[in-house]
């Protein structure tokens, strides 16, 4: 007998990663050398010892059930730092803000928060994305619809290209600034077409922020701050995510926050309850301690501009590329100067240099016409500076090695 299973999980699409091996599996690259992973954006600067102590000072929180809520010195905390950072009244910590395990399961179970899966409604998302939009759109039994990120536009979404018939039934906008794979930030005017587009249609904006930290120049306005100084000061059908994985290089912690409207935050609570994403609260303990403080955030930010500044002017020697406003992601563009499709760049550098990048058509999809992840790679700068470079060192040879044979 054939076993019944949710049909919606057949349309998952692989994740970006298990493509990736599959390109890769046909040529092996040479073991004398050293592989250089710029592929995953998982930071690799190493975490901060104060927040190993407070774990280790706070171990007696695995011989208790957490509650779903968190406790009221995570909230306050968090509070006071969205003050601090974002220059914004400190949200109610009762009501307007509930810890997540990260980013990623919140951007997930949000849509399921706030998605009626009998409406079969519209989810716009940005084009490239972070494919945990797609999968929580379908399981929610909605159907997403891709806004382009392309560079004549500084890789912000084009929402005027969105038709009318689109918006009247969208429910849920994921935002992503600073963007994952572009860095590209949304200014106070975006912000605003968007909030004008919710009130005037009704969905819920889910503001994906967990790059928020790293920048090279001013900090990124974030969702909460750009309603705030636009007066919307309920913060009405917006939810901000972010998250310490970036932040403080403690991606295997699973901390982040979500931040808003409050009767969102309440019936997310109900989901959450239900789904059983209660944060540890020897994880609690050390999240207070790396959100208090902002001395590490801000050597991290160092390191990445330091980083950047070096990399970026000579990976321009050999492709079109631009410093990002945010983020640690590079999104260069590899077939005009090298002939070659961003899935043959990836294996070929791979294969003779053993550098992993990320082929751009795997991070997009194709909307109006294009693929706008197409001939673009997806380089995460998260090692230290030394491999960083001596990546860079390495593509910048590939390419020319490519053009003598163009
Ligand atoms: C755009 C974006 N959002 C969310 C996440 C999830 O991060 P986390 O769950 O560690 O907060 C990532 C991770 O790479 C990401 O790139």
């Amino acid at each position: 007998m054939k076993r019944a299973m949710n049909p919606l999980l057949n349309r998952l699409q692989p994740y970006p990663f298990e493509k990736l091996r599959k390109l890769f599996a046909i040529n092996r690259p040479d073991p004398a050398i050293s592989h250089i992973n710029f592929g995953i954006g998982e930071p690799k600067h190493s975490t901060p010892s104060f927040i190993r102590r407070a774990l280790r000072d706070n171990l007696d929180g695995l011989s208790k059930y957490p509650a779903t809520l968190g406790t009221l010195a995570l909230r306050e905390s968090i509070a006071v730092w969205l003050n601090r950072r974002y220059k914004i009244p400190a949200p109610d910590p009762a009501s307007q803000i509930l810890p997540t395990l990260g980013s990623r399961e919140a951007l997930f179970s949000l849509a399921q928060t706030v998605l009626d899966p009998s409406e079969h409604g519209i989810v716009v998302c940005p084009n490239p994305f972070y494919q945990i939009y797609e999968g929580a759109t379908y399981l929610a039994g909605a159907e997403p619809y891709f806004v382009n990120a392309v560079a004549e536009k500084n890789f912000g979404c084009d929402y005027d290209s969105v038709p009318e018939t689109v918006w009247q039934k969208t429910k849920l906008v994921y935002v992503c600034s600073p963007g994952n794979p572009t860095g590209a930030v949304m200014d106070l005017e975006q912000w605003k077409k968007l909030f004008e587009l919710s009130d005037r249609y009704g969905f819920v904006i889910a503001s994906d922020e967990c790059y928020s930290e790293i920048y090279f120049d001013a900090p990124p306005p974030g969702g909460l701050e750009a309603a705030y100084r636009l007066g919307r000061k309920d913060y009405r059908r917006l939810i901000m995510l972010s998250s310490l994985s970036k932040r403080s290089n403690v991606p295997g912690m699973r901390s982040g926050f979500v931040a808003g409207d409050a009767q969102i935050i309440r019936q997310f609570l109900l989901y959450r309850t239900y789904h059983g994403t209660a944060m540890s609260e020897t994880i609690q303990a050390a999240s207070v301690a790396a959100w208090d403080d902002e001395k590490h955030v801000e050597e991290n930010r160092a390191k990445y501009i330091a980083k950047f500044r070096e990399a970026v002017p000579l990976l321009q020697q050999a492709l079109n590329v631009s410093m990002p406003d945010a983020s640690f992601y590079l999104w260069a563009e590899v077939f005009e100067r090298t002939g070659l499709s961003d899935t043959e760049f990836a294996r070929k550098l791979y294969e003779k240099f053993n550098v992993t990048v990320l082929p751009g058509s795997y991070l997009a999809r194709e909307a109006n016409g294009i693929n706008p992840g197409k001939n673009r790679i997806r380089l995460a700068l998260v090692a230290e500076p030394a491999e960083c470079l001596e990546g860079i060192l390495r593509i910048v040879e590939f390419v020319k090695t490519q053009r003598r044979e163009l």
